[in-house]
């Protein structure tokens, strides 16, 4: 079976994929601890301008590509580019997306992994009750512990091959639906619990005080491929779920509601954590190991701590699946084009990147290289030529069909916001970073 004869449910269920897809690690890990190592308020309002600017228009034209190719990243966009009489050899886009997709999952599983074992640890009781230093030398000492890490990471990446196999049609769209909501749930939650037992105001003044003087080419290239990573985009995660998307209805207001929840649970989770790392003399700047220290802190001095602590490690977890299989879904629909069985290309692609993991696991320069590589360089330059291809290589006429907007003064911005400001935007973000200007 192609993708072309599989459908989502519905919008809904399309929207709640994608959701998952792009609410993930990249929120509630990445987002608080880089806007704490790029020092706050002036990192995040580049990052939301990103996000509106670039990534929804991206992510509309993402939509929209696969849904109109109707297969696979690189089939969709070389069967577009040839109808629109210029080159299949767009589908290369969707080529190094794939590999992109890789390479992402191989350092995500190993974040993935250090959340399962916190399930465990929560379960276990290990950091009820400890002091804030016994917490922080415990996820040193796991970060020095290969063989624990690849326990996990191999346990993660099994389980995200398993969902893959089974297909992404029938199974996740109810998991999402069942999983989001508590999710953001118990983000509120831990929102709450922040309020009352953190330095809240010290926390919003760290996220929302803009001091530009903190603002380095470095901290703008970062805000922006963050906002290519939250939400999913320059890779084909989301052209291969578009996909899938049914029938001929709006593509603009389902892109506002994924983007809309997205930012909001990252916004959230960040509002959750500060308030404790100021309260317990933490640094923000601490780096990747600030949710797996500030949380199990703030659930070691709870009531029902423990149960907390399960319940929201396992939640992660979870987020962490339903993107993970995103990131190797793309690759497999490829290869199902070719024949390949679903089972075989999944343990095959995952296989790759498991052993990725691996090098991870033993060497943090190639989790950093691949975290770094990929986040500010593959998915931004995914985006733009994403973006290019729509705004420049399709005809207007063939746009306006597929998206479904009408030809008002929506579907104007969005194209314009393709054209231009997309494209010169990350080319100036790159330019500055490489000091060029
Ligand atoms: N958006 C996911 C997150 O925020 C990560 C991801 C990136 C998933 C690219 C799929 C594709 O965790």
């Amino acid at each position: 079976m192609t993708t072309a004869n599989v459908t989502w449910k519905s919008r809904w269920t399309f929207i709640l994929a994608a959701t998952g897809s792009a609410v993930g690690l990249g929120n509630i890990w990445k987002f608080p601890y880089i806007t704490g190592e790029y020092g706050g308020g002036a990192f995040v309002l580049v990052y939301l301008g990103c996000i509106l600017l670039i990534g929804v228009p991206v992510m509309i034209a993402e939509i929209m590509v696969g849904r109109a190719g109707r297969s696979d990243p690189v089939h969709s966009m070389a069967k577009l580019g040839r109808e629109a009489d210029k080159s299949s050899y767009w589908g290369v886009v969707g080529a190094v997306g794939i590999i992109a997709g890789l390479m992402i999952m191989m350092f995500y599983s190993v974040v993935a992994g250090w959340a399962l074992e916190y399930v465990a640890q929560s379960v276990m009781g290990t950091y009820s009750a400890a002091s804030t230093d016994e917490i922080e030398s415990n996820f040193s000492s796991l970060l020095s512990n290969n063989s624990q890490q690849t326990i996990w990471h191999s346990l993660f990446t099994l389980i995200t091959a398993s969902v893959v196999a089974g297909g992404v049609a029938k199974g996740i769209g109810k998991a999402v639906e069942i999983l989001m909501p508590i999710l953001f749930g118990f983000l509120l939650l831990l929102l709450g619990y922040s309020w009352v037992n953190g330095d809240f105001s010290a926390g919003l003044h760290f996220m929302f005080d803009t001091d530009f003087s903190k603002l380095t080419g470095e901290a703008i290239l970062v805000a922006m491929g963050h906002a290519f990573f939250t939400l999913s985009l320059g890779m084909g995660a989301i052209m291969a779920y578009g996909a899938y998307f049914p029938g001929k209805t709006s593509i603009g207001k389902t892109v506002l509601a994924i983007g809309a929840l997205d930012t909001v649970i990252a916004l959230v989770a960040g509002m959750a954590m500060f308030p404790l790392v100021f309260a317990n003399g933490l640094t923000p700047g601490q780096g990747p190991g600030l949710m797996f220290v500030t949380l199990p802190i703030a659930f070691a001095n709870m009531n029902g701590g423990l149960f907390f602590g399960t319940i929201f490690f396992s939640l992660v977890s979870i987020a962490a699946l339903s993107s993970s299989i995103s990131l190797i879904e793309p690759g497999v629909a490829w290869l199902e084009k070719y024949g390949v069985k679903r089972t075989l290309s999944t343990f095959g692609l995952a296989g790759i990147a498991w052993l990725g993991g691996l090098a991870c696991i033993h060497y943090g320069a190639v989790f950093d290289a691949l975290d770094y590589i990929t986040a500010n360089i593959m998915l931004p330059i995914g985006g733009l030529f994403i973006a290019l291809f729509v705004g420049w290589v399709l005809p207007a006429d063939t746009t306006a069909a597929e998206v479904s907007m009408g030809r008002g003064l929506i579907f104007k911005a969005w194209r314009i916001a393709l054209r231009y400001i997309a494209p010169a935007g990350i080319l100036l973000v790159f330019l500055n970073s490489l000091k060029l200007i």
